[in-house]
């Protein structure tokens, strides 16, 4: 029995759908009816139900967009820092494995060489090394938490995106912002990194820190371009000058735009596709995401 937190989040439905889909045994469990922030209730739980895997999905990333957690600083903190540390003692105590989604927004830039930080690179876009927005550094706070723990996952992903066009998903995003600011990235292919993720609980590689990225990296300019080529035949995209441009009219923290070297999960055995073929990929399959779910999570 795999337990999913965040279920009812863009991530964790993702999860949901695909273990409904395949009849793996899990359970959505969400704050409502059970504090999983409360490690001796979620202890409990983990015994009574003999959960065997844990993914955590749930953590707190601001809405509209990470603007919102300037704001928000508690409950971002609680969400991303805090509940990690919490969920990390009862899965210790139960000795369930477990992955948390984390995130490589915890990084600016390149390397100096230009090629993607690894899983030993120090955060550079955090409280530790800043300047960084509150969110991106909650998340490296969660992660520093985590690293007092034995047996968990960290899923870094990266402006997740995939084939169901949805407001969450970054190819939707980029169709609908009225001005688009170019930058370098790696990204993650959400339909991938699920089943790539829930490969970790079977094949249980060393446990640590995964850049989970798919390879490479890709500007938002090469994806318009893939965009007016398939989807929105034509569109003409609007950009912003520059970052300054961006960050005087559009936003009020900074954003991270970097990029990450995802060759430990190909070590580990667990490959994606390379960036390009993957949006490609996502762009063949275009169609609208259900319903119910585009209404409760935008
Ligand atoms: N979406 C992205 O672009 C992205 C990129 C990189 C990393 N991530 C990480 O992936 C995880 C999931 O992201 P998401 O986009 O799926 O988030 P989401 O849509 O906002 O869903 C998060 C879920 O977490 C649960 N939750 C528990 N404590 C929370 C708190 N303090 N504040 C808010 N929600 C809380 C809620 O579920 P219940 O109330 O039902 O329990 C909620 O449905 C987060 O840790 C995020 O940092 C996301």
């Amino acid at each position: 029995m795999i337990y999913l937190l965040g279920g009812t989040g863009y991530i964790g439905r993702a999860f949901h759908r695909h273990l409904t889909r395949h009849g793996i045994a899990h359970r959505v469990v969400r704050r409502a009816e059970l504090d999983y922030a409360d490690p001796a209730r979620l202890l409990a739980a983990l015994r009574a139900d003999r959960v065997t895997f844990l993914i955590n999905a749930a953590g707190y990333t601001g809405k509209p967009n990470v603007d919102a957690a300037e704001h928000q600083k508690a409950e971002c903190l609680f969400g991303n820092a805090v509940l990690p540390g919490r969920i990390a003692e009862a899965c210790a105590s139960a000795r369930v494995p477990w992955g948390h989604v984390s995130s490589g927004c915890i990084y600016q830039g390149a390397r100096p060489d230009g090629s993607g930080f690894t899983e030993l690179d120090p955060p550079n876009f955090s409280f530790r090394a800043g300047p960084c927005s509150f969110y991106s550094g909650s998340k490296a706070l969660g992660e520093e938490v985590l690293a007092a723990y034995p047996d968990v996952y960290q899923w870094r992903i990266r402006i997740p995106f995939d084939h169901l066009d949805h407001p969450r998903n970054y190819l939707s995003k980029l169709l609908r912002y009225p001005r688009l600011l170019d930058a370098r990235n790696s990204l993650t292919h959400l339909a991938e990194f699920v089943p790539a993720a829930l490969a970790f609980a079977e094949k249980r590689p060393e446990p640590g820190l995964y850049n989970f990225t798919n390879p490479g990296s890709v500007t938002t300019r090469e994806i318009t371009a893939l965009l007016a080529a398939t989807v929105a035949p034509g569109r003409d995209f609007a950009f912003f000058a520059d970052e300054a441009e961006f960050m005087r009219t559009a936003a009020s923290t900074p954003r991270s735009n970097c990029v990450l070297d995802s060759s430990k999960l190909l070590a580990a055995g667990i490959p994606l596709a390379p960036i390009h073929e993957a949006l490609r990929a996502a762009l063949a399959a275009w169609r609208p995401a259900p319903r119910d779910e585009v209404g409760s999570l935008s």
